[in-house]
């Protein structure tokens, strides 16, 4: 949906404007191809190591970027270390990139055997995946399993995960697999793999990721200049649902205006080509 990303920033030659969420710098590149050399780029990525090969992707463009190791809550922060206090139009892209799922190393994916983990910079004091699996009371695994992930089995789940730890601690996504596997169903109609809920909940309790998107909510109408844009890319609907109340509000209150009534999707054709969009929504609003 790069088209529809970059249209709703109304990206232009010379203004300032935030990724929030860089990660490789792919939106980086098309916003910094759009707003011309005297134009800056400020990214953000709560995963530090990330960084380091998007700087050398962004290194043409040397003289107007600034990379921060930084949760897109302390957005504030960053811009007020640049001495500046708002932007023409910032974008969040909430999904999960490749690096997290093919190379970080840290349990994002079940597919591949690897320490439970799940955080998206291991420098933040918060506990990882394996310490909320082998710790935390069956209860609030259920809820996690069943808010986060809309696990319908969600009780079941958290059944087995704390009948496995009895026997022996799990470390690893595929000890989690195993434990939980028993109990899964596909969805009638989903391609979903059905442990693709579970692991889903768990990175979003681990890095408390509605906290941080509500965080950056409530602060992020001040972050904008007079008809700034603001975009986020959402994948699942506990995410979409807090845009959509916060634009909704925003609104009401005469601080925004929502450009997307209904959110926008991905095509089929995009789909085809990258099947992590099939739940992608896109929502704009424009600040007063
Ligand atoms: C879907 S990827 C971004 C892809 C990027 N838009 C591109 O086009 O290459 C999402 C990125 O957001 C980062 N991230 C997740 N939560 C974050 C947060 N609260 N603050 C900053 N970055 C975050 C992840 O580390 C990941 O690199």
């Amino acid at each position: 949906m790069v088209a529809e990303v970059l249209g709703g920033l109304n990206c232009r030659p010379g203004r300032l404007y935030v990724d929030g969420t860089i990660g490789e710098g792919g939106h980086a590149v098309a916003i910094l191809d759009r707003i011309a050399q005297e134009g800056e780029l400020v990214g953000l990525d709560r995963n530090p190591v990330v960084l380091e090969a998007t700087a050398r992707r962004l290194a043409p463009y040397t003289s107007r970027f600034f990379l921060f190791p930084a949760p897109f809550s302390r957005l504030g922060e960053v811009l007020a270390a640049l001495g500046r206090s708002q932007a023409a139009g910032i974008l969040l892209d909430l999904g999960l990139s490749s690096y997290l799922l093919e190379r970080s190393g840290r349990g994002f994916s079940f597919r591949r055997d690897e320490p439970l983990d799940m955080r998206y910079n291991p420098g933040e004091p918060l506990p990882p995946a394996a310490e909320l699996v082998n710790t935390l009371p069956e209860a609030e695994l259920a809820r996690i399993f069943w808010e986060y992930g809309e696990e319908p089995r969600a009780r079941q789940v958290a059944r087995l995960v704390v009948e496995a730890r009895r026997r022996r601690p799990l470390r690893t996504t595929g000890d989690l697999l195993e434990a939980v596997s028993p109990v899964l169903r596909p969805r009638p109609g989903s391609r979903l793999h059905p442990a693709t809920r579970i692991f889903q909940a768990l990175r979003i309790a681990v890095n408390r990721e509605l906290e941080e998107l509500e965080a950056f909510l409530r602060q992020a109408p001040a972050w904008l200049e007079p008809g700034g844009r603001l975009v986020i890319l959402s994948y699942h609907s506990l995410e979409d649902r807090l845009v959509k109340q916060h634009f909704l509000a925003w609104e009401r209150q005469g601080l925004c205006r929502r450009l997307t009534k209904k959110p926008l999707r991905p095509t089929a054709a995009e789909v085809r080509a990258n099947p992590r969009a099939r739940t992608a929504r896109l929502r704009i609003a424009e600040k007063i």
